[in-house]
């Protein structure tokens, strides 16, 4: 079968609404189909709903109505054990802030989530020594992060989000912080990392460039009722 044909994510009629003083409907009506080891990339407006939707795929925010399968799943049905081992083994998440831990070393950073995972140490070294090389950081293992500059704290934390090997990685504007030179380095790691990995990779970015690495582009707008 075609890696094109087989769908790892659908989402159906999806509806999130902030509640607050001031409600706000970030996403509304929003279909939206990925195939596995597809690179897609989300563009659109600040404030158009981006994040609100990488959050839902990564489980760490509930919809307010809707449906999404992941790997035939519907992810917003399962309970908390399983929510929990859908964020550590199935989505990798990257942040514009790159969210490393400040305290730990960058290997320690990296082994995290394999530990989460009981992962034996074995396991875990191999792993982190083969990211680490692949993205070129691996002089920097015992290094804590602060001491690394924005792209490489980024390809630390492109580390992180593979260390468990997910079939699914969410980045959510992955080079917000980077120059324009090193943004096409942090790219072109990232897709080809996740090349390698058969990883289904969705980046979310106003970056004209990040449209350079990926299978598709999608536009979200405040629009009601998108199938994407
Ligand atoms: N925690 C929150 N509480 C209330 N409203 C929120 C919250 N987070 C986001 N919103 C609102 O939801 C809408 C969508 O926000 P979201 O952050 O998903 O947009 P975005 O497309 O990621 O924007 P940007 O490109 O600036 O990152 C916006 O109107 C925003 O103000
Ligand atoms: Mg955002």
């Amino acid at each position: 079968m075609n890696k094109k044909e087989k769908k790892i994510i659908q989402v159906f009629d999806l509806l999130h609404v902030y509640k607050g003083k001031v409600e706000t409907i970030a996403l509304s009506g929003i279909n939206l189909s990925v195939s596995k080891g597809e690179r897609l990339v989300i563009r659109g407006k600040s404030g158009v709903g981006k994040t609100t939707l990488l959050h839902c795929l990564a489980g760490i925010l509930k919809p307010t109505a809707g449906k999404i399968l992941v790997e035939s799943r519907d992810i917003i049905e399962l309970n908390e054990d399983q929510q929990a081992d859908y964020r550590c083994q199935t989505v990798g998440l990257i942040y514009q802030s790159y969210n490393l831990a400040p305290f730990l070393t960058v290997k320690e950073n990296i082994e995290f989530p394999m530990i989460l995972a009981k992962k034996p140490e074995e396991k875990r070294e191999k792993h982190t020594d083969e990211l680490t090389e692949f993205l070129e950081i691996e002089r920097y293992l015992d290094q804590k992060p602060e001491y690394l500059s924005g792209g490489e704290q980024q390809r630390v934390a492109i580390a992180v989000a593979l260390a468990n090997n997910p079939p699914i990685v969410l980045a959510d504007e992955p080079t917000g912080n980077i120059d324009v030179e090193t943004s096409q380095i942090i790219y072109e790691h990232l897709s080809r990392m996740c090349q390698v990995y058969g990883t289904t990779l969705i980046i979310a970015s106003h970056d004209p460039d990040a449209s350079k690495y990926a299978d598709r582009e999608i536009m979200l707008t405040k629009l009601q009722s998108r199938s994407l």
